[in-house]
């Protein structure tokens, strides 16, 4: 059989993940240290009392059925949550679980665009961002960011045109890969940009839990009239260190919700009761852990920023996400070739800043998904290739 495959498909390559993947199973193979700093999950545990409530909801054989819907319990606990936490209000209309940020960004532009409809994405940014509306049929326009700009966009530098014709707009701070905070300023613009041009803002605060240096955590629901033109997604994954649990919300715009509950509900049979339970316990339960992981993850780039600057590698702080974004060092200017470079002469992996867009060229991303230790003698190895090639 001699399988035609589609467009959308054959758009998708192995790229330098797999290939930097083989590279490091066969540096293991003949018996290396590997240090994996490409991926983003976290290595700390979930709270006990979030591990008890999952082995609880396990026992029972109803939780096996398909929920269909969101338990009152755990609405109530995401409104609870975001009043807590930002003072801002939602009713039951304003909320739906989606099966991770990553599911819902993938599937929200279904609610909003028909073939060749315009989204706006950042460049550079978390690939789903574009390759969600993208593959749910949207044309990409991307929004520039620049270290000279932190990394904001000039919203009144979008060109006319295509802000005129732009359905939605993603938008995420502290933006992963770049590891910066927005200021209140910004979204206040963003607001009137989008009332402006009748743009459906979609922001993602997959790091609200991880900023650093006392920056002031923010919701774009916040804003004034922010619900009007947007919608958020919030995930327990990073916040909560549950990333296989698949537990994230939207929130905002009952409009949008309603719709895209209605497209959702075509595929999808609602989140697990053993998650839910899971939900309810991370989000009502002690928070004192959310507190002592951002701590753990600043003293992570503090280990990582400030040791590769002592090995004369300029490397500016994270301001939040689990990450550090690293300029290439003197005598690089491919991302890939450096990656590839690196793992083969000190057994560290990052991840090319090419495959965030075109302008993360230049750069790399580091995981801080080791404790400190580890991460000290990773920056010692680094020190010495880094010496020997002066
Ligand atoms: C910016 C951003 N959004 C979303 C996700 C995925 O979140 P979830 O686990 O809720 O799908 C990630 C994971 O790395 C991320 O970095």
């Amino acid at each position: 059989m001699e399988f035609e495959f589609s467009d959308k498909a054959l758009s998708f390559q192995p790229n330098i993940f797999n290939i930097l993947n083989d590279k490091k199973n066969e540096l293991i193979k003949a018996g290396r240290k590997v240090y994996n700093f490409s991926v983003g999950t976290p290595d700390f545990k979930p709270d006990d009392h979030i591990m008890k409530a999952v082995c609880e909801a396990a026992k029972d054989p109803d939780n096996y059925k398909y929920s269909l819907a969101d338990s009152d319990e755990m609405t109530e606990a995401v409104i609870a949550w975001y009043r807590r936490r930002y003072n801002v209000e939602l009713s039951t209309e304003e909320i739906m679980s989606v099966a991770g940020t990553q599911e819902g960004m993938g599937h929200i532009a279904l609610t909003m665009c028909n073939e060749g409809d315009i989204v706006l994405a950042p460049n550079p940014g978390y690939p789903i961002f574009e390759t969600g509306p993208y593959l749910n049929g949207a044309r990409i326009e991307y929004y520039n960011l620049y270290k000279e700009n932190g990394y904001l966009p000039k919203l009144e530098q979008i060109d006319e045109d295509i802000a005129a014709r732009a359905k939605m707009m993603v938008v995420s701070y502290p933006l992963n890969p770049v590891c910066v905070c927005a200021p209140r300023s910004f979204y206040e613009q963003l607001v009137e940009f989008a009332r402006k041009y009748n743009i459906l803002i979609v922001n993602d605060n997959a790091y609200s839990e991880i900023i650093y240096d006392g920056r002031e955590s923010l919701s774009f629901l916040e804003i004034p009239g922010a619900k009007e033109v947007g919608v958020e997604f919030n995930s327990l994954s990073k916040s909560y260190n549950v990333t296989g649990m698949r537990i994230s919300y939207l929130l905002g715009n009952a409009e949008v919700i309603n719709k895209y509950k209605t497209i959702r509900s075509q595929y999808d049979y609602g989140m697990s009761y053993i998650a839910q339970k899971a939900a309810v316990a991370a989000l009502n339960g002690p928070q004192d852990s959310v507190a002592v992981n951002r701590e753990r993850y600043q003293e992570r780039r503090d280990a990582l920023c400030g040791g590769l600057r002592s090995i004369g590698w300029n490397v500016p702080d994270s301001q939040g996400t689990m990450f550090v974004w690293a300029p290439l060092p003197a005598g690089y200017e491919n991302s890939e070739k450096f990656c590839m470079d690196l793992l083969e002469n000190t057994g560290i992996i990052c991840t090319p800043g090419s495959s965030f867009g075109s302008n993360g060229e230049g750069y790399v991303r580091f995981a801080l998904v080791y404790p400190v230790e580890v991460i000290n003698e990773a920056v010692k190895v680094a020190g010495k290739w880094l010496e020997s090639l002066c």
